[in-house]
This record gives structure tokens, sequence and C-alpha cells, in this order.
């Protein structure tokens, strides 16, 4: 259980890998299992909090959090756009496809000898946006590194606009019930902890966003 309330307070989470479509077969996505961001917002709704998820994959989840399914990066982009100015806290926890294919094949690409090239476009990056376009939200991001872990925290935390960045090692966390991740904070506190289960590591960041509620409203 989270420590401190969240209670009164809209918060929107995304979880999971988003998918980009090559032809009507075949997609292009990541490991993200979507367990992280699923925890949060079930520990955002048992602070008290109003929860949204917007979901690239599937899990349960209580029928008190209001889910959206979201397949590519843009539909994700699309849903969290347009609820941003109505939430008081966003936590990114999605693995949001950087690229898409640049073409989409309306039949299914045959196999042929040769090698096939696919161009890759880039995808809009949500959580840049919102880092730009923020109110009075408190923003939190995920970064999931194999290697250089603490530069690249703090280079996304101001890239980002974010108050809070949670960095988490991606070998030690796709897809496993449990992760080791470091709080790397807007005024440049830093927070390690050791391997625990992703029920605990949320129970942390709705402690932690609670935390940054009472700071900002001081
Ligand atoms: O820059 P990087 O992708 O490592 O940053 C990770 C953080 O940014 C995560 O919180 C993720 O949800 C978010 N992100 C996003 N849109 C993208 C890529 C990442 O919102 N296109």
């Amino acid at each position: 259980f989270a420590h401190r309330s969240l209670a009164g307070k809209k918060i929107l989470v995304t979880a999971g890998a988003t998918k980009e479509s090559l032809d009507p077969i075949r997609f292009f996505s990541n490991r993200s299992s979507g367990k992280m961001g699923y925890a949060i917002a079930e520990a955002a709704r048992l602070a008290g909090a109003e929860v949204t998820l917007v979901a690239g994959v599937d899990l349960n989840v209580s029928s008190e959090i209001k889910r959206i399914h979201v397949t590519t990066a843009r539909d994700m982009h699309r849903e969290v756009m347009k609820r941003f100015s109505d939430v008081d806290a966003v936590i990114k926890a999605a693995a949001v496809a950087d690229y898409r294919p640049e073409q989409v094949s309306e039949k299914k690409i045959k196999k042929s000898d040769d090698p096939l090239t696919v161009t890759m476009i880039r995808n809009p990056d949500i959580l840049k946006e919102l880092g730009e376009k923020k109110q009075s939200q408190i923003l939190i991001g995920f970064a999931a590194e194999t290697d250089h872990l603490e530069a690249n925290a703090l280079r996304k935390l101001e890239a980002k606009h974010l108050d809070l960045l949670v960095a988490n090692h991606a070998i030690d966390s796709f897809g496993e019930d449990t992760n080791k991740v470091t709080f790397y904070f807007a005024g440049g506190k830093k927070q390690a902890f050791e391997t625990m289960h992703k029920q605990e590591v949320a129970t942390k960041i709705c402690d932690a966003l609670a935390e940054l509620f009472e700071t900002s409203e001081i």
C-alpha cells in the first residue's frame, strides 16, 4: 500500500509496448510487458487517485481504473494529448516505439530471396511534448537503458522537463516481475533502490508523486 494519499488527484499512466504495422500480418514492437505501468495504475488507485491508463498491452486491471487501449505510438500520442489539460500528473511507463515503418503495405509483403529493406521514420516523443506543454502537471518519465544509465537519465530529466525520472536497467526489468530502479528528481536529489517487486516500485513512485504534489502546493 502507498503510504501517502493521492486522494482527489487525476493521474494518467501509460503502460506497455506500442506496435507499429509493416503489413496486415507483421509489426515492430519491443519487450515491454506493461507490468510496471499497470502496477503504478493500481498503486495510484489504492492511494485514492482517479486513474486513467493508456495501454499498449492487455493485462488484468481493476474496474475503477479507466483503461484506453492503443496500438501505435501515434494512437498513444493522441489519447494522452487530449487528456493532458485535465490531469494533475502523468506517469509515462510505456515503452513507446521510437520509429515506425515509413510505408505500411495494405497487402502481405511476399517473401523473396532478396534482403528486405524497411525505412523507419521517427514517431512523436510524447513525453517531450508534454514537458513543453505542461502547466502545473507533475511529469514522471522512465528511462530503460543498457548502458550509461545515470548520464542518460540526467539528460532525459532535463530535456523532457520532468519532475522525476525513474531509471532502470532494461535487462533487469523488461518482462520481469521485479525491477531495480534509481529515482532522479528535478531538484538534484537521487534515490537508489535495491531490486524490488514491481508492486513495491509502484508504491515508491506514488509516494514520491504525493511528495511532489505537497512541495508544489507550498
Ligand atoms: O528517450 P527515451 O525514449 O529513452 O525516454 C523514455 C521516456 O519517454 C519514457 O517515459 C517513455 O514513455 C517516453 N517516450 C515517449 N514517447 C516516445 C519515446 C519515449 O513518451 N516516442
